[in-house]
This record gives structure tokens, C-alpha cells and sequence, in this order.
């Protein structure tokens, strides 16, 4: 299915990000340079105009040193002769028109306008193809006055200057365009080098693979994180399979004991003939094992039910203190038979909300171990306690203890510290973790302490609300 997958050239994620880098860095070139190019337009027409105010402050104090406008023209002329690269041309007129003074073919520049004002105009002479630029003054000396003076020069040299900076950004548009691409495809190599990285390690990966992990690559940036985020999700799918293993081959392993104990029963029964004595001794162990397999299918179906969170609480108002008295009878007969010590410490009278069903499970498993692992003449003793927003409920017992390296595993299902500790009664190591499961629906919690002396005391906390 996937290797049908075919991508378009267009399509592949590498091109669309060249592509887009590419026009990107192209587009913003261009702003830049239209920027730039404006920029230069602006200061060079504001260093003519700066050129053209001072030669016509110039000439005006020529005008006034000479105190005669011909003559003050005629020197001014003389010191302006010389200009190559802003050749600068003038007229001086009275202020109705008359011409005074002119450089040589002034009136082909600009036509005998006057407006009266300082100001600055553009010419264009389309016979010689040149543009001017023309300031204007209105100006007074020795109470003469008053004239006009306008002062003109070509604007060839900047106008050369633009069309050199206009020309060199069209030739450079290729090559941006060529490093533009470069830059791209360089920038989306490594996404999409992870990309492929990616797709090729997880084509490996199968139910029979799954220890493969992806390289993570150099930085700190988002696709280290989508390596480190996949990487985990490999580490959680893989230890999930690991659990659904572990848990397939202990099902197996605790299902073939009993059947094979309940087989071997009747296959020494059937061996010869028998009275009926002993046939019925031979069914009453096998409905014994029997008995022992129905539990142990019972607590690995209510397991999986709280996998699935498929479990169905029937909560109700319990008297906490009632459900502990009964689990003490019931269990008072057996812990007689072991000369234990059998006590109620501590009984407050607490109610809470809870599924009797479920606690008086808890209470049963957690007293049946106590029982079962504390030997003759020893003690086990319950007490339940109400704090302010929670019960305890404490069975403690001076039994054969939990080794300190063994309790953070002993809620784990078919955990069994060792099982010829058990002796004949052997169980699949499932009582403590449906404890933890049903403390845990009930929003609460479990742990196991060793007692200082000998034992271990459980201690189960559930809300009171
Ligand atoms: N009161 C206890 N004293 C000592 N060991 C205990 C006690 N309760 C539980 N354990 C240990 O924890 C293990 C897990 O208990 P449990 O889940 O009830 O399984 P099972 O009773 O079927 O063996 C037991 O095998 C036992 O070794
Ligand atoms: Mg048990």
C-alpha cells in the first residue's frame, strides 16, 4: 500500500519549500533593491539642487559686489566656464520678463517663464535628449531690483549614475535567482533527509521489530522534537507489546499448572480400578484446581475490564466500619485454625460512597495474603481510620514480610515475590494488583510498608467524597 505511494515532482515537499525560499528571497531582493534605487534618485536630485542654490547664491553676490547685473553675470560666467560634470547655465531677467543676461542658448532650455517664486522645475529637451533642472530665485541688490535669476544644469551624469545602478540590478536578478534556488534547496535538504529518515525507519518497524529507533538528528529545533516525540511513541508502543507478551506467556504458564495437575489426578484414577472412595477423593481435587482456575479466569477478566475501562461501578452509600466487621468474621474461623492473633485495632464508623462488591474484594484479598503468609501464633491487625477528606484502612500482619528490594513490583499482576513461599496454597500472583485497580477506580491508592518488627502492613486510602 504505501510503496504505491508515487509523489509528484511538484508535490514533494522539498520543491515546494525551494520554490517558496526561492521566490521569497527573489521578492524581498527586489523590495530592497527598488528601495535602494529610490534612495540614490532622491539624493541625487537633492545634491543638484543643493549645487543649484549655490551657484545662484553665487551669482547674486557677484551681482552685488559688481552692483551691476551684466557685469556681476559676465564674472560669474567666467567662474563657471569650467564646470564638466554639472555644466551649470543661467539667465537673469527683470521681474516682467526682460532679459538682462543669458547663457548661450538659455531660451532653448527653458521658454522666458517666470512664476515669481522660489521653486525648482524639470525640462525635458527632446532634440538633444537631455533633462534639466531649473531653480528659480527672485532676488533684490543695493535696492535694485526686483530680478529673477534661473539657474539650469543637465542632469546627464546622475541620470547616468541610475540607468549604471538600474542596469546592474537586472543583471543581478539571475544571479540572486541562482543563489535564491541554491540557498532553498539547501535549506530543505535536512527536513526532508529527516522525512525520508523517518518513512524508512518506520517501513522497518513490525510487531517483530519494534526495538528500531530513529537517529536524532544535530539542534534543537521542531523535527529533533518530532524524532524525540516518535522515538517515545516507539518506546510506549513497544513496551505496550512487551506487556501484552509477558502477559499472554503468564496466562499460559498459570492456566497449564492447574490443567495439568486436574490431568494427572484422573489419568493416576483411571490407571486400574478403584473403589468408589478414592474416585471420590480424585473429583474432589480435581473441583478443587477447578475451583482455582474459575478464580483465576474471573480475576483476569475483571483485569481486563479495567483495561478496557469497561468496569461497572455500583456505587452506594457503604458503611465502611460494617463491611470490615463482616470480612473480620469471615476470615476469624481460619486465622483461629493458625493460632494467629486476629484484632481490630481501630473501627471508626466512616461512610462513603463506594462499590461494596469491589471493597469487599480488596478487603479479601488483601486479608487472605495476611492470613496466608503470617505463620502460626503470629498476629494480623485491621484498623480503619477517618481523616478529614479520606478513610485508611490498614491490615498489618508480623508474618514473613516482603523483602524491601521486592515491594515497589508487588502490585504488579502475576508478580509473586517467590512462590514456594506460598506453599500449598500458591496463588498467580493477580490478588494485589486487582487491590491497586480497585483502590484506583475508586480515586484512591494502595502501598505496602514493612512493619519495623516482622510483617508488612497494607495501607488502602479512598476519598470520602
Ligand atoms: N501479607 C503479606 N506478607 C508477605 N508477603 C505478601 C503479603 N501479601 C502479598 N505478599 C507477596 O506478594 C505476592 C503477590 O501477592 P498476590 O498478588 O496476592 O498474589 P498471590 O497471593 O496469588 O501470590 C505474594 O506472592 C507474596 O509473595
Ligand atoms: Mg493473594
Amino acid at each position: 500500500m504505501l510503496s504505491k505511494l508515487r509523489v509528484n515532482f511538484f508535490s514533494r515537499f522539498d520543491v515546494k519549500l525551494t520554490i517558496f525560499y526561492t521566490f521569497a528571497l527573489l521578492l524581498i531582493s527586489l523590495i530592497l533593491s527598488s528601495f535602494f534605487y529610490y534612495r540614490l534618485q532622491h539624493n541625487l536630485l537633492k545634491q543638484i539642487d543643493r549645487i543649484l542654490k549655490d551657484e545662484a547664491k553665487e551669482l547674486i553676490l557677484e551681482i552685488e559686489e559688481d552692483n551691476h547685473v551684466v557685469k556681476g553675470c559676465k564674472e560669474f560666467f567666467g567662474d563657471i566656464s569650467y564646470r564638466v560634470f554639472y555644466p551649470v547655465f543661467f539667465r537673469v531677467m527683470t521681474h516682467d520678463g526682460v532679459t538682462l543676461w543669458e547663457s548661450e542658448n538659455f531660451s532653448t532650455i527653458l521658454s522666458k517663464g517666470i512664476k515669481g517664486r522660489e521653486h525648482f522645475t524639470v525640462t525635458v529637451d527632446h532634440r538633444k535628449k537631455k533633462r534639466y533642472r531649473i531653480y528659480e530665485k527672485r532676488f533684490t541688490f543695493n535696492d535694485q531690483g526686483p530680478f529673477v535669476a534661473q539657474m539650469a544644469t543637465n542632469t546627464k551624469r546622475s541620470d547616468k549614475i541610475l540607468e549604471n545602478s538600474l542596469l546592474n540590478i537586472f543583471s543581478a536578478i539571475p544571479v540572486v535567482f541562482l543563489l535564491s534556488l541554491c540557498f532553498g534547496m539547501y535549506i530543505s535538504q535536512k527536513p526532508r533527509k529527516t522525512l525520508r529518515n523517518i518513512t524508512a525507519v518506520t517501513k522497518k518497524i513490525t510487531s517483530q521489530n519494534l526495538a528500531e529507533r530513529l537517529p536524532l538528528p544535530p539542534g534543537q529545533d521542531e523535527i529533533r522534537d518530532l524524532t524525540l516525540t516518535i522515538n517515545f511513541m516507539l518506546d510506549n508502543i513497544e513496551s505496550s507489546f512487551d506487556e501484552v507478551r509477558q502477559f499472554t506467556a503468564d496466562v499460559s504458564h498459570e492456566l497449564r499448572n492447574p490443567l495439568s495437575a486436574v490431568k494427572g489426578e484422573i489419568e493416576v484414577a483411571v490407571s486400574r480400578k478403584r473403589d468408589a472412595a478414592d474416585y471420590l477423593e480424585t473429583l474432589h481435587n480435581c473441583l478443587e484446581r477447578i475451583d482455582d482456575l474459575i478464580k483465576m479466569v474471573n480475576d483476569l477478566f475483571l483485569i481486563s475490564c479495567f483495561d478496557a475501562k469497561k468496569y461497572d461501578l455500583k456505587l452506594s452509600r457503604i458503611n465502611l466500619a460494617e463491611l470490615l466487621g463482616e470480612m473480620y468474621d469471615f476470615f476469624l474461623p481460619i486465622a483461629q485454625e493458625k493460632n494467629i492473633q486476629f484484632v481490630i485495632e481501630r473501627c471508626d464508623t466512616v461512610f462513603a460512597s463506594v462499590d461494596r462488591h469491589k471493597i469487599l474484594q480488596l478487603l479479601s484479598n488483601l486479608m487472605d495474603n495476611a492470613v496466608k503468609f503470617t505463620p502460626e501464633n503470629q498476629s494480623i491487625t485491621l484498623s480503619l481510620i477517618e481523616h478529614s477528606h479520606e478513610v485508611e484502612l490498614d491490615v498489618s500482619d508480623s508474618g514473613i514480610g516482603i523483602p524491601e528490594g521486592n515491594l515497589e513490583n508487588i502490585f504488579k499482576r502475576f508478580y509473586q515475590v517467590d512462590p514456594s513461599r506460598s506453599g500449598d496454597e500458591r496463588g498467580a500472583g493477580l490478588g494485589l494488583h486487582i487491590c491497586k485497580r480497585i483502590a484506583e477506580v475508586h480515586g484512591g491508592s494502595i502501598a505496602a510498608t514493612r512493619n519495623t518488627t516482622k510483617g508488612v502492613t497494607f495501607t488502602v486510602r479512598l476519598p470520602l467524597n
